[in-house]
């Protein structure tokens, strides 16, 4: 059966191998949906290509230029957030692939949920923040979650050689990022150049960012424990510079099972579309003899503190998720425009961090309302600092 198929963020990293992978997969697999913020040229391009049932255009400023673009089409033209909710809940659209960056991609993930759709998750920021809400949703609608994170793509496929009551360890693999074994002092000034160099992969500019600072880590603890449902003291990171293996699980019985591959998204992005089946794709198959070793290391969670913080923001629970990704994404947005420095990325999140008062039980009100509180909370260390 066709399988139809909505890409939320299909301008970015993860949207545009996406429909890469959609296109080898051939005729069974159909675009539905496409929605870009800004990249209107873009998406006017894959409008005309892949002809989708519906396309959106979050930035509303970005609209005109879109449909004079776009010109004469058969697709229904949406804007704002309403129409993300609307690609994302269409009922053409069996899978959604949320490919969004932030938070932005909250109330569209929400929609795809309450509709019952498949949910293929790239966007972990969402998940991050109101993991609860999401999964009991989900639970109520039967809408299934798969995630298309790297390690979570691993974690997911290696779990099924047991059962979940049998996990002893879920281990996550990290990169350790551009900065791997650096030294604080060292990496204090690190300029956005340096900063974006990540050594094995290519990705969105917020992700390098989080990858350097290990807050990318850091989310992905949270983005596990609510993915499968596990306690934080069974997730571990590891570093791995190679970024072949992309997680292990492992098993009361001591068996480790790891899911290996080269660094490219398109192998998790493609598993989620094909669940439970797996087909030949447009990934390189790896040759472990061209590798030749492969190397682990303990993070330094001195030097990284935002991995404690995830940590302890994953046992804490409630609002503490949202204040801790809203004063991420605020900081890196002001490190990426060069008004603060590498070092106070941290330094923010943790002065929000300790300034909040955790919500338990939160709404999805409460946790807008702490999103929101946060970002105001940046602005004003920012104030606070000039
Ligand atoms: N890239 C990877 O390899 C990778 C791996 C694992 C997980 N992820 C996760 O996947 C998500 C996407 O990452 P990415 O690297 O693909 O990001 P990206 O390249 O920056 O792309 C982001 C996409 O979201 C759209 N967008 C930006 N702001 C938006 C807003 N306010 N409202 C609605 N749409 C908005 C962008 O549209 P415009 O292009 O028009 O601005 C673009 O289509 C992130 O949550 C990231 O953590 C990415």
């Amino acid at each position: 059966m066709t399988k139809r198929i909505a890409i939320l963020g299909s301008t970015g990293s993860i949207g545009t191998n996406a429909l890469r992978v959609i296109e080898a997969l051939g005729a069974d697999y159909k675009v539905a949906a496409l929605t870009a913020h800004n990249n209107v040229e873009l998406l006017a391009e894959q409008v005309k290509k892949f002809k989708p049932k519906v396309a959106a255009v979050t930035n509303p400023k970005k609209l005109d230029a879109f449909k004079k673009l776009l010109g004469e089409t058969e697709t229904e033209i949406h804007s704002g957030n309403e129409g993300l909710e609307a690609a994302a809940s269409d009922r053409d659209v069996d899978i959604v692939i949320a490919a969004v960056v932030g938070a932005a991609g909250l109330e569209a993930i929400l929609a795809a949920a309450k509709a019952g759709k498949i949910l293929a998750i790239a966007n972990k920021e969402p998940l991050v923040i109101a993991g609860a809400l999401l999964t009991k949703i989900a639970k109520e609608t039967g809408a299934k979650i798969l995630p298309v994170d790297s390690e979570h793509s691993a974690v997911f496929q290696a779990m099924q050689a047991g059962d979940a009551k049998e996990v002893n360890r879920i281990i996550l693999t990290a990169s350790g990022g551009p900065f791997r074994g650096a030294t604080k002092e060292q990496i204090k000034n690190a300029t956005i150049e340096q900063t974006l160099a990540h050594p094995t992969w290519n990705m969105g500019k917020k992700i390098t960012v989080d990858s350097a600072t290990m807050m990318n880590k850091a989310l992905e603890i949270i983005e596990a424990k609510w993915l499968f449902d596990m306690p934080v003291e069974k997730i571990e990171v590891l570093v791995h510079p190679e970024s072949i293996i992309h997680s292990m699980v492992e098993f009361v019985d001591g068996s480790v099972i790891a899911q290996m591959s080269g660094p490219d998204m398109c192998l998790p992005i493609q598993y989620a579309l094909t669940f439970p089946h797996r087909v030949k794709g447009i990934t390189k198959h790896l040759r472990l003899e061209e590798i030749g070793s492969l190397t682990f290391e303990k993070p330094d969670m001195e030097v990284f503190k935002a991995l404690k913080m995830g940590y302890e923001v994953a046992r804490t629970g409630g609002t503490a998720a949202a204040v801790f990704n809203a004063a991420n994404e605020a900081a890196v947005k002001e490190f990426l425009e060069g008004k603060i420095k590498f070092v106070n990325i941290v330094e923010i999140i943790e002065y929000c961090l300790n300034k909040h008062k955790v919500k338990t039980d939160a709404t999805l009100n409460d946790l807008l309302s702490a999103d929101d509180w946060a970002r105001n909370e940046v602005k004003e260390w920012l104030n606070r600092v000039r």
